[in-house]
């Protein structure tokens, strides 16, 4: 089903099943423990070996050689794969440094061997007889060194490295009042719950990786092309996740490595990265250095807005994004955009949750927060003054839907804005400075195509398949709802089989696309059997009304699973999208406040009160979108507040490589959330009408609390996270 011009009525609109608070259907088996994860898949394939990587321990140069004599003959050990005796692997589209192969080390951790022996503790005891000589070279590893000769670099190829709207230069130069600073990010960890986790098998030439991975089909692709396959020869099976914020996008060392390692072993072997191996291994968020100037009249219109971001990465790393809301979120006619991009020898910087806005509007949002106190506006004032309906670049192109200022405004009777005091440090409750902050958040809403198969079957039950994830985020349950919404069935009359790369490939789970893409594969695929059992009971497609298990039109009744009686009755199809996401900008808004104590004498931050406003299309399943929501808000707590990766700069590596000393949130860190959603659909989104808010959760969360910090403090820390010996 070609999806181009904004949607119509449909089944969906019954909201019979969809927009309503429903549990996930997965949550009983994550929260007894029964939902299988990769590492625990005993029941898959027999025969089993343990695979334990072992990562460089240094961060750029070569192996000159390595000595696997005593690892080999340690008790146990079925075969050792040595980076040395295996060529540098094929890079795949989605990975920036080779996974695995050949002498050079380009980054701390990258893996250099794998051990495979009979138990875990056998192949971890066999990888520390191995003994390494390293050829080390001087490495590249200061950010904030790196930036001065840092080039310049293009958002996506074909645009210019800096994008230019009229005359920033001489615009600001005649702002009567302006903004001038620097802001930094530091890098920052996924940090989720599930490790890397993998076990492969072959069978001839066939390849099957039971993992953890955000997007199958990407992953079958790189997989294929890193190992030199042919595709079909190559099955991933996820079908549940324990987390991935973006770490999980691609392909990681943990799937390749079990893979070459059930090739020498003659056996299936299951991997998973000890957490102090991920950090490194892996990829992270990478730190940010980001200059805005803002220019705006005495009246509080911006009449010149420039935002220049610098990151690095490994030599094949793209820039990490953070001018990309920037350009969208405010209007005025003079602009000025660019980043830079250093080459580093630190880990492989890629996607995590809101790759891009998450760090960029934690600086664009304080700025925003420094302009209106300059102007002696309200924040929430200025951004309504500076709100825009169309994209400032190009002003035929129309927002979808565009309610930020709405959510800003019902964000502020509920949460009491009206009782902040505007002078910093002027509330004050015995030893606690009280304040509060606001931050517009902003997160685009990509349009990807995605497919499904649907079955009816003689029971009258519905089995959706597709290689869609569910990371977590409560996709099995909004898929299940479309399909019962669209079949006229009670939810526990379908059934959602997930994470298969054998199933119709899906936009997977990535940038918040899924909610919407997914479902929309899902409600194209019902189109067509909804057209099947029609045909098959004898009615017209157009005048059928599917309801309570039933199929209706004039004065007949039939039960659908008639339908099905003599054989069950499939269909298959996909959503893809015209140019309707080019035609129109689309994104997701909300408005984030935050109520902060920090203590007067130590420093110490307690967030009190978060509140959320969102728009964003079409909520499909409140329950769980809150969940979203407030999981971002709290990831977006721990960026303000504590999250960073410490660079040794010397060796190159992020020193705090755990759970213990890379610090997130816990429960005790944030005690009162709440999230509110404006009643919206977008026709333009798709036949779902809705949008994604996985991401647009933890967007600008970390402004709002820097910018209470300061309306409790008065200092102002533009140096993120805002540890309390910065601001004492
Ligand atoms: Mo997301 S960072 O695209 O999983």
């Amino acid at each position: 089903m070609k999806f181009d011009t904004p949607a119509g009525t449909n089944p969906i609109d019954q909201l019979k099943v969809i927009g309503k608070p429903t549990d996930r259907i997965d949550g009983k088996y994550k929260t007894t423990g029964t939902a299988p994860y990769a590492y625990e898949r005993h029941d898959v394939i027999a025969n089993q070996a343990y695979g334990f990587i072992v990562g460089s321990a240094i961060a750029k140069g070569r192996i000159a050689a390595m000595n696997l004599t005593d690892a080999k003959a340690a008790p146990g050990v079925l075969a050792i794969v040595s980076t040395l005796d295996t060529p540098k692997l094929t890079l795949s589209a989605m990975n920036v440094a080779s996974l695995f192969g050949g002498p050079d080390v380009v980054h701390y951790h990258q893996a250099i061997a794998i051990v495979v022996a009979e138990t875990f503790e056998q192949a971890r005891a066999a990888a520390s007889l191995i003994r390494v000589d390293y050829a080390r070279a001087k490495g590249r590893f200061d950010l904030e060194a790196a930036a001065a000769t840092a080039p310049l670099v293009a958002d996506e190829k074909g645009e210019p490295p800096v994008d230019r709207v009229g005359d920033f230069e001489g615009a600001f130069a005649a702002a009567p009042v302006k903004i001038d600073q620097q802001y930094t990010t530091p890098g920052e960890s996924h940090a989720m719950m599930e490790p890397f986790a993998s076990i492969a098998a072959w069978q001839g030439e066939k390849l099957t990786v039971w993992t953890s991975n955000q997007m199958i089909a990407w992953g079958k692709r790189d997989l294929a092309k890193t190992l030199g396959l042919k595709p079909e020869n190559v099955r991933i099976d996820s079908p549940y996740i324990g987390g991935g914020f973006g770490g999980k996008l691609f392909v990681r060392a943990d799937i390749v490595l079990a893979a070459l390692a059930a090739k020498a072993a003659g056996r299936p072997v299951k991997v998973a990265m000890t957490r102090p191996l991920m950090i490194n291994n892996a990829t992270h968020r990478p730190a940010t250095i980001q200059r805005l100037r803002l220019g705006a009249t005495r009246d509080g219109r911006i009449t010149a807005i420039a935002h220049e971001s610098t990151s690095g990465n490994q030599p094949e790393g793209k820039p990490e994004v953070a001018i990309q809301q920037t350009k969208l979120l405010y209007a005025g006619a003079n602009r000025m955009f660019s980043m830079r991009l250093a080459e580093l020898d630190l880990p492989e910087g890629n996607a995590m949750r809101a790759p891009g806005e998450a760090p960029g509007l934690m600086a664009l949002e304080m700025a925003m927060d420094e302009l209106a106190e300059k102007l002696a506006i309200d924040p929430i004032e200025l951004r309504a003054i500076n709100d825009t309906q169309v994209d400032p670049a190009k002003p035929e192109r129309k927002y979808s839907q565009r309610q930020l200022v709405r959510c800003l405004r019902e964000g502020a009777d509920r949460f009491g804005w009206a009782r902040r005091n505007p002078v910093p440090a002027s509330v004050r409750e015995g030893r606690w400075l009280i304040g509060m902050g606001v931050a517009a958040a902003f997160r685009n809403n990509m349009l990807t195509k995605s497919a499904a198969r649907v079955r009816l079957d003689a029971r009258g039950v519905v089995t959706v398949e597709t290689d869609m994830t569910d990371i977590g985020t409560g996709t099995y349950t909004i898929i299940a709802q479309t399909a019962a919404e669209m079949m006229g069935l009670p939810l526990d009359k379908v059934v959602v089989k997930l994470g298969d790369s054998d199933f119709p490939a899906s936009a997977g789970s990535g940038g918040q696309w899924g909610a919407n893409n997914s479902t929309a594969g899902v409600y194209a695929a019902c189109v067509k059997l909804r057209e099947a059992v029609a045909q098959k009971l004898g009615f017209n497609a157009t005048d059928a009304e599917f309801s309570d298990g039933q199929v209706r039109a004039g004065n007949r009744t039939v039960a659908l699973a008639d339908a099905a009686r003599d054989a069950p009755l499939s269909a298959e199809d996909l959503i893809e999208y015209g140019d309707i996401g080019k035609r129109f900008q689309q994104s997701t808004f909300a408005g984030h406040f935050v109520e902060v104590a920090v203590d007067a004498y130590t420093g110490e931050t307690r967030i009190r009160r978060m509140l959320a406003v969102c728009a964003a299309g079409r909520i499909l399943n409140p329950k769980a979108a809150r969940s979203q929501v407030i999981g971002g808000m709290v990831m977006g707590a721990g960026a303000a507040l504590m999250e960073e990766l410490a660079v040794d700069k010397r060796f190159g590596f992020f020193v705090n490589h755990d759970l213990a000393s890379y610090e997130v949130p816990v429960h005790a860190d944030i005690p009162h959330q709440e999230v509110i959603f404006l009643d919206e659909v977008d026709p333009m989104s798709s036949p779902m009408k809705a949008k994604g808010v996985g991401e647009l959760g933890i967007c600008a969360v970390g402004a709002a609390v820097a910018n209470a910090i300061y309306n409790a403090t008065g200092v102002r820390v533009r140096d993120y996270p805002i540890t309390l010996e910065k601001h004492l």
